[in-house]
C-alpha cells in the first residue's frame, strides 16, 4: 500500500535535449523547477507523465528532428488518454522560441511551448496544460504557448541546484546574442545578449562544487561579451570572473565556452597565463577564412584578426588548444573563398572542428540571398574540410602518446573497472581504475591515441613531471 502510495506521488520526467551546451544547462534547470512538483528523471519516454524536448533550431535538420519525434511520440499520448491517464508534452528551447504558436499548428497533441527564457514559468505552465486537459480533454490545437520574453530573468527565478552534480558541469553566465551574424538565428530565439551579476555566478559556483562538481564550463552563447559590475563596484570582464572562480575551493578546472573573436580581450587572453585552472583549450570558431565572405557574414573581423589572436594566445599560453566551427556553402561562397577557409584551417592547426554545410534559416537575411550555393558543392567541400580536420585532430591525439599529462576523471567507461577522463586539452581518455578516482585528477601515461579519445595507465606512486597544480590536485584526489 505504501509503495503504491509512494509511486503515485512521484510523476516521471522525460527530457530530450538537443543543440548546444546552453540547452544542456538549460534541461538541467529544467529538471530542478520540476523536482518540486514530484517529477524524477526517467531514461524511458513511454513511463514518463511528462516530456519536454529542448529543442534547437540552429540548421534545418536541427528543427526537423523535432517534429518527427513528437510524431512518434503521439500514439503514446492517445493510448494513455484512452486509459484514462494523460501524457503532457513541452516543446521547449529554440524550436519552440522561433515558431511558436506555429509548433502546436503542426503537431496539435503538443501541450505546452516554452520559450529559453521562460522556464521558470513552467510549474504555472504545468497546472494549466493539466487543467485544460480535465475531463473531456483538449480540443486538438489548445497547447499553451509561452514565448513572450518575460522581463525578469529567469536566473533569478529557478531554483538553486541541490542534488549532487556531475565531475564536469556547465554553468550559464551570459544568454543571447546583439551580433547578428546573416545565417544565424540564435539573436532571435535567445534574445538579445544578458549577463549574468558575478555574485550569482560565483555563488552558484561555490554551490556546484560542494555538491561534487571539480570543473565548471562557463556558458553563454557569447561567452566572453560577459560584462558585469564587480566586487569593489568596477566593471569586471570574462578574464576577471575567471580570476575571482580561480579563488573557489575545491575548483580544479575552468573552461568557458563559445567565445566570439571581437570578445577575446586583452584581460582574457592575459588569463589564460595567470590562471592555472584555466584550461588550455579554447574553441573560437571562425566560420571562413575569406575576408569577403566574413564581411557578407557580418562576422565584423578578417581572418588575420583572428590569426592575430590565435597568434597572442600562443604567446601566451604555448600550450593552448584550439578549436572552432566552419560553414561551407554560404551563399556566393566560391573555390577561392573555400580555398582560403583550406589555408586558415592548414596555417593554424586546430585540435578539434565542428563544421557544417550552410543551412538557410526562416527570418535571416543570409536565407534570401540570389545566389545559394549547389548541394554537391556544398558536400564535396565539407567533405575536404572534414578530411583536413581530421587529419589534424588525429596529429593533434598522437602527439600526447608518450606523455604524461593530468586527467580528470569523469565517469564509469563502458567496460567493467574502465574510467573515462579529460586532458586539459579535452581529449577522452580511458584508462583502468577504480571508481573513486571519478572525481580526481591524476597523472596518466598515454599509451594509444584514435581520432576520438585516447587510451593510458594511470601513474601511481610518481610525483614527477607535472605541474604544481595538477600533482596537488592528484595528491588530493587519491587521499579523498
Ligand atoms: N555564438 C557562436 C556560435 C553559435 S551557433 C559564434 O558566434 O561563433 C554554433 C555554430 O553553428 C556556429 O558557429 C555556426 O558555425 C553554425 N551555424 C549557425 N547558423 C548556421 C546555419 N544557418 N547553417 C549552418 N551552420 C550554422
Ligand atoms: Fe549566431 Fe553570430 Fe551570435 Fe554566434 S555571434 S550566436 S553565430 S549571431
Ligand atoms: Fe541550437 Fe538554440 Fe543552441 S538554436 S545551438 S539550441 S542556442
Amino acid at each position: 500500500m505504501r509503495e503504491r502510495g509512494l509511486t503515485a506521488l512521484t510523476k516521471k520526467l522525460h527530457l530530450k535535449t538537443y543543440g548546444c551546451q546552453m540547452n544542456v544547462y538549460d534541461s538541467a534547470r529544467m529538471a530542478d523547477v520540476l523536482a518540486p512538483l514530484g517529477y524524477a528523471l526517467t531514461d524511458v519516454a513511454d513511463e514518463a507523465d511528462l516530456v519536454i524536448l529542448n529543442t534547437c533550431h540552429i540548421r534545418e535538420k536541427a528543427g526537423e528532428k523535432v517534429y518527427s519525434e513528437l510524431g512518434r511520440l503521439r500514439p503514446l499520448k492517445v493510448q494513455r488518454r484512452a486509459e484514462g491517464g494523460d501524457l503532457l508534452l513541452a516543446v521547449a528551447g529554440c524550436v519552440a522560441q522561433a515558431e511558436g504558436a506555429e509548433v502546436v499548428r503542426r503537431a496539435p497533441h503538443v501541450d505546452i511551448v516554452v520559450g529559453p527564457q521562460s522556464y521558470h514559468q513552467l510549474p504555472e505552465l504545468i497546472a494549466r496544460a493539466t487543467r485544460a486537459a480535465a475531463p473531456g480533454g483538449p480540443a486538438p490545437g489548445r497547447g499553451i504557448v509561452a514565448t513572450d520574453f518575460p522581463v525578469e530573468s529567469k536566473f533569478d527565478s529557478l531554483p538553486q541546484q541541490s542534488e549532487p552534480q556531475d565531475v564536469s558541469v556547465f554553468l550559464a553566465v551570459q544568454e543571447g546574442c546583439d551580433k547578428f551574424c546573416t545565417f544565424c538565428v540564435v539573436p532571435y530565439t535567445r534574445g538579445a545578449e544578458y549577463s549574468r551579476p558575478a555574485a550569482d555566478i560565483l555563488a552558484e559556483a561555490r554551490r556546484l562544487v560542494t555538491l561534487g562538481a571539480r570543473e565548471i564550463t562557463l556558458l553563454g552563447q557569447n561567452v566572453n561579451a560577459w560584462h558585469g559590475a564587480g566586487g569593489s563596484g568596477g566593471e569586471w570582464g570574462l578574464g576577471r570572473l575567471i580570476r575571482a572562480l580561480a579563488e573557489v575551493d575545491g575548483l580544479r578546472r575552468i573552461r568557458y565556452t563559445t567565445s566570439h573573436p571581437r570578445d577575446m580581450d586583452d584581460d582574457l587572453i592575459a588569463a589564460h597565463a595567470d590562471v592555472p585552472q584555466l584550461m588550455p583549450f579554447l574553441h573560437l570558431p571562425v566560420q571562413s577564412g575569406s575576408d569577403r565572405l566574413l564581411a557578407r557574414m557580418n562576422r565584423r573581423h578578417t581572418a588575420d584578426d583572428y590569426r592575430r589572436i590565435v597568434d597572442r594566445l600562443r604567446a601566451t599560453r604555448p600550450d593552448i588548444a584550439l578549436s572552432s566551427d566552419f560553414i561551407v556553402g554560404y551563399p556566393g561562397e566560391s573555390d577561392a573563398d573555400f580555398a582560403q577557409t583550406m589555408d586558415l584551417i592548414a596555417a593554424t592547426g586546430f585540435a578539434q572542428a565542428f563544421s557544417f554545410k550552410y543551412s538557410p534559416r526562416p527570418g535571416t537575411p543570409a536565407a534570401s540571398e540570389p545566389v545559394q550555393v549547389d548541394e554537391a558543392v556544398k558536400a564535396g567541400r565539407l567533405a575536404a574540410l572534414q578530411d583536413l580536420l581530421r587529419t589534424q585532430q588525429d596529429a593533434f591525439n598522437r602527439a600526447t602518446v608518450g606523455r604524461r599529462v593530468p586527467v580528470l576523471f569523469e565517469k564509469r567507461g563502458r567496460h567493467p573497472g574502465q574510467l573515462v577522463g579529460r586532458t586539459p586539452w579535452l581529449q577522452s581518455v580511458h584508462v583502468d581504475g577504480a571508481e573513486r578516482l571519478i572525481g580526481c585528477e591524476l597523472a596518466v601515461d598515454i599509451e594509444a591515441a584514435g581520432t576520438n579519445s585516447l587510451a593510458g595507465r594511470i601513474v601511481t606512486g610518481e610525483t614527477t613531471g607535472l605541474g604544481a597544480v595538477a600533482m596537488g590536485a592528484a595528491g588530493m584526489g587519491a587521499a579523498a
